[in-house]
């Protein structure tokens, strides 16, 4: 798929996590980085192809930022695209906050455009998204698109970029297995009819889904994911021992399915990549053909876990 000259890959790459990078950071996911770790992981992922990054001001407060524009400086800036964000909780007093954050963000990524520029959550849609026209006029943001909101909220932030002769050209949400909100509120269908490409956020579940955890080795303890999943680990274990024995069939592992899962239901995960070797998960992931019996088998045991995975952050889809 593509947004005009904006190539969409099937899997992008998700840096949160980064913003813990190193002996510092705010200790969200407490995976233990190092530089050299993410410079694999950022080469394996250019050879396999993956090349679309996503960030946010406010992982790690600027953090993961500036890590993600250091491990970066070793492309040309044409090899890869960046994705990231204006969060409304965290703007300025001055008199263009959006601009301002915009400023900070290419600092720290060491850039001067953004390919995916995202309104973070819909806290006052009519008041932050028409500050996006101008960053389209000026070409420092090359394709916009909102996150979190809802149905009502994308149509609202499409109209009014709409006016200016601009629109929403991407979706960006929590979508798993566990977490199906958009696909029930219709904003898969929406974006389905319109090509508009949906990013699913979360698809693992911050590591909930990928096998790796159970109530025996949970999340890292004293970690803000340990404290949302740690909980629900034993409800957890039928699904994540389906996604092993549907992997083990195709020469690949319990994350794997999960994110071919989300790619089968015509999404762009965005995965969380902390280590190396999770991106030959990723490149297995494009691979795998899911049968519609597993899907539903899927879903399933994913409902009848009886979970809620909804993030502090976010509304009712
Ligand atoms: N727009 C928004 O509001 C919003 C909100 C949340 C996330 N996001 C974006 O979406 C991205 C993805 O979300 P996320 O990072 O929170 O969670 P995620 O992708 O659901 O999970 C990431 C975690 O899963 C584990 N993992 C990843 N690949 C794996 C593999 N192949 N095998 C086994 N384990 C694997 C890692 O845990 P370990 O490190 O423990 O191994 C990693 O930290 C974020 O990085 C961010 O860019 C956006």
């Amino acid at each position: 798929m593509t947004i005009d000259n904006l190539k969409i890959p099937t899997v992008a790459l998700g840096t949160w996590a980064w913003g813990d990078s190193g002996e510092t950071g705010d200790g969200y996911f407490g995976s233990p980085l190092t530089r050299a770790g993410l410079e694999e992981a950022a080469d394996k992922a250019h050879t396999a192809g993956f090349t679309l990054w996503d960030t946010a001001v406010v992982y790690g407060m600027g953090r993961s930022e500036t890590v993600l524009g250091e491990v970066l400086k070793r492309y040309a800036r044409s090899d890869y695209q960046l994705s990231t964000k204006f969060t409304p909780q965290a703007a300025g007093a001055g008199d263009d906050p959006v601009a301002e954050m915009l400023e900070q963000s290419l600092a720290r990524l060491g850039t001067d455009y953004i390919d995916l520029y995202w309104i973070h959550n819909p806290a006052d849609v009519a008041r932050w998204t028409p500050s996006l026209i101008p960053l389209l006029r000026s070409g420092k943001v090359k394709h916009v698109g909102v996150s979190n909101h809802n149905l009502s909220e994308i149509k609202l932030a499409d109209q009014i970029l709409g006016e200016a002769g601009f629109r929403v050209e991407a979706i960006q949400n929590h979508y798993s297995l566990l977490y199906r909100g958009s696909e029930d509120a219709g904003i898969l269908d929406y974006c389905r009819n319109r090509g508009i490409p949906f990013f699913a956020y979360m698809v693992l579940e911050q590591g909930a889904l990928s096998g790796r955890y159970n109530p025996e080795n949970p999340l890292p303890e004293g970690t803000k994911r340990a404290q949302a999943y740690n909980g629900m680990l034993l409800q957890l274990k039928a699904l994540t021992d389906k996604l092993a024995s549907i992997g083990q069939s195709q020469g690949a592992a319990a994350p794997d399915v999960a994110i071919a899962w989300a790619i089968a239901k015509g999404t762009t995960p965005i995965i969380g990549v902390t280590k190396p070797n999770y991106i030959d998960g990723l490149v297995r992931a494009a691979s795998i053909r899911l049968s519609s019996n597993h899907i539903a088998e899927l879903e399933a045991l994913a409902d009848a876990a009886g979970v809620n995975t909804r993030g502090w952050w976010e509304k009712q889809m």
